[in-house]
């Protein structure tokens, strides 16, 4: 086989980690990015082209004669890129437009999970105020309102009074928490429990778990303050026993893949079930359509097969003829960040202490851009610190002590971490 030509499309944290991994794949001749980061120049060629430019990103791939592009974010998976990147004959990993609606949709997420049994809370969906306000009224609370489309992590509201709930659906539907993606709505049942993300290859056919990971999705340490996209990650996860895996395979990952292919969605790419473990067992509290980020970060680092191998077998439906295999190793992500978010924050500071990173630690960058030759902070999150170690804790240790060498004005980052893992 003649050795590929791959684009990558993103410029996070988890596109710093994917191309980590894919460069060390023997399969490869070229690593692109678009549009990329300081971190991922390192390792890629960037090339400036948005994620949302669909038709720059497949005129990028015919004049350069890309054989592969991965595509790392959820809005170009819902704009139909892997669609048109096929149309074009360009080979894509991702779920398709119709398939990437199972994240892009929530509506369309809750109702596929009720039609094929899969677990999931009690909801109802609306497009207007007075049935949402009714709905909410005859439920027990809290409430939790999302608006229907993608919203960047902001479309979720946690309410505790019924007059904050009616608050939430009215801004929803006014457009004033998501835009748009409010303009349908869910009004869902809250679910108390621990968190859990299990991400899939998915071949259309076949599903092979990845190793499970818990993000931390609070700004503040003990899951205090408003959501962000992500502020550290962990693998192993203690609660996710071999039991416990069976069955969010058998109760959820198959049943989906299943019911994608009934819909006449059949589902390629990375499923990611983010669910919620509570007393009455597993729930879906919902599906990306991608790897997660910052699971992302502790979970290709913990993986031992060949990304691009894997990434193939997934577009040529081979996936139940390969072995993964993965590190025993555990691996935690830290994420700092700018001072400020996931509210409004400064970009263009300085960071310094990258040169003093040890070789067993990773860096990835989320958000950071080179300016005179200087990585400078451009993002709310900037960047995320994977360690290993022979358990949680010694990874955590790890972890915080790299941490300590990366400087930038007003960094923040959360200083526990795991601790939940290590508690039990
Ligand atoms: P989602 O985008 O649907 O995953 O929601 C973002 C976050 O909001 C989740 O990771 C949970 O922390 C929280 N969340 C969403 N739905 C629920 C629910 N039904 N009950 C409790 N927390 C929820
Ligand atoms: N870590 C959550 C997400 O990627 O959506």
């Amino acid at each position: 086989m003649d050795k590929l030509q791959i684009l990558l499309v993103g410029s996070g944290g988890r596109e710093h980690a994917l191309v980590w991994k894919l460069s060390q794949s023997s399969k490869i001749a070229k690593l692109y990015c678009a549009p990329g980061n300081a971190g991922i120049s390192s390792i890629a060629e960037c090339v400036p082209i948005k994620v949302d430019d669909i038709q720059g990103l497949v005129d990028f791939c015919n004049q350069n004669k890309i054989d592969l592009v991965v595509v790392g974010p959820e809005l170009p998976l819902t704009l139909g890129l892997v669609d048109e990147l096929e149309k074009a004959g360009i080979k894509a990993f991702g779920p398709t437009k119709k398939a990437a609606e199972i994240e892009g949709s929530k509506a369309f997420s809750k109702d596929l999970m009720k039609k094929y049994g899969i677990p999931t809370a009690d909801y109802g969906v609306f497009y207007d105020l007075e049935s949402a306000r009714n709905f909410a009224r005859e439920m027990k609370g809290p409430w939790v309102v999302k608006a229907d489309g993608l919203a960047a992590g902001k479309g979720v509201l946690i309410c505790s009074t019924i007059e904050e709930t009616e608050d939430a659906i009215e801004k929803v539907l006014r457009g004033e928490v998501a835009g748009q993606a409010g303009e349908k709505l869910v009004i869902e049942e809250f679910l108390a429990g621990e968190e859990l993300s299990v991400l899939a290859f998915c071949d259309g056919k076949t599903i092979v778990p990845m190793v499970p990971s818990q993000d931390h999705k609070r700004i503040y340490d003990n899951d205090k303050g408003p959501n962000t996209g992500g502020m550290g990650a962990y693998s192993p996860v203690p609660v996710a026993t071999p039991e416990l895996l069976k069955e969010v395979e058998e109760k959820v990952l198959i049943p989906t893949v299943q019911a994608m292919e009934q819909e006449g969605r059949p589902y390629k790419g990375v499923l990611y079930a983010g669910l919620m473990l509570t007393k009455e067992g597993i729930k879906v509290l919902e599906y990306n359509a991608r790897f997660g980020d910052p699971e992302t970060q502790v979970v290709l680092p913990r993986l031992d097969t060949d990304l691009c191998d894997i990434m193939l077998a997934v577009l040529e439906g081979r996936l139940q003829d390969l072995n993964i295999s993965w590190k025993q190793a555990a691996c935690i992500n830290v994420v700092m960040a700018s001072g400020g978010y996931p509210g409004s924050y400064t970009k263009g500071y300085p960071i310094s202490g990258l040169e003093e990173i040890p070789e067993d630690v990773l860096v990835f960058h989320s958000g950071t851009a080179l300016k005179e030759g200087q990585v400078v902070t451009a993002g709310g999150r900037v960047l995320s610190v994977s360690a290993f170690g022979e358990d949680i804790k010694q990874a955590q240790v790890r972890a915080y002590d790299i941490m300590k060498k990366i400087t930038f004005k007003d960094a923040y980052y959360r200083k526990d971490i795991a601790n939940k893992a290590i508690k039990r």
